[in-house]
């Protein structure tokens, strides 16, 4: 799935290609629904940040001192409608040991094995002493995988985790798919730096 982002973006239903088969007002429900659930992993909110943030739909409900929205998209980018949010166009920008609490979410499954090895190495960089990210990797039934590319993608997050500190690879529900191990639709990592 890896799509042409700036050729999608100018399509009349470019907001399908974020979140699909959802109307404006579930869309936006769903970021809420999913800060809901980033919330619980948040323990310092000084800075997050937010990589691959499309328009901002989860972003917008996060509740931090500094928010940062990283999006190579230009015609996203311009949409998050964010007064105080950074916005930066790749992850590299962002400085390093800064970020106390970062995520992706809904951006793995569309780029490569080295794009992903290399997000995951720029979120681990760009944590603070003791901050955390949480990485979705949409992997499932929904993506046409089977339980054989299930079980490279789990071994997958399990090798991307090594790039912190601390890790937990586990499947779980924060893209609004219901998971469970055996047939589940997304891992998480959960990396975390060592405290100061
Ligand atoms: C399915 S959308 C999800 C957007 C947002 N995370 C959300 O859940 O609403 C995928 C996003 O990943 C962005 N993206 C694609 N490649 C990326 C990369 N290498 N680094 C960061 N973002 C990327 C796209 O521009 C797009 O905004």
């Amino acid at each position: 799935m890896n799509w042409d982002w700036d050729e999608l973006a100018g399509r009349d239903d470019w907001q399908d290609y974020i979140l699909p088969y959802r109307t404006e007002e579930q869309f936006w429900a769903e970021g809420l629904e999913q800060a809901k659930m980033l919330d619980k992993f948040i323990e310092r909110r000084e800075v997050v940040c937010d990589v691959g943030a499309g328009i901002g739909r989860v972003l917008r409900y996060i509740d931090a001192g500094r928010r940062i929205a990283v999006e190579p998209t230009s015609a996203f980018r311009e949409r998050i409608d964010l007064p105080d949010c950074l916005l930066l166009r790749d992850v590299s920008e962002v400085g390093s040991e800064t970020v106390d609490f970062a995520y992706c979410l809904m951006v793995y499954q569309h780029v490569g094995f080295s794009e992903q090895g290399r997000l995951t190495a720029e979120l681990a960089r760009m944590l603070a002493p003791g901050g955390k990210a949480l990485i979705q990797i949409p992997c499932g039934p929904h993506y046409k995988m089977n339980l054989r590319q299930i079980q490279e993608a789990t071994k997958l997050a399990a090798a991307y985790g090594t790039f912190f500190d601390d890790s937990r690879v586990f499947p779980g529900r924060l893209a609004g798919y219901e998971t469970d191990v055996e047939g589940s639709q997304e891992l998480f990592i959960l990396g975390t730096q060592s405290g100061a």
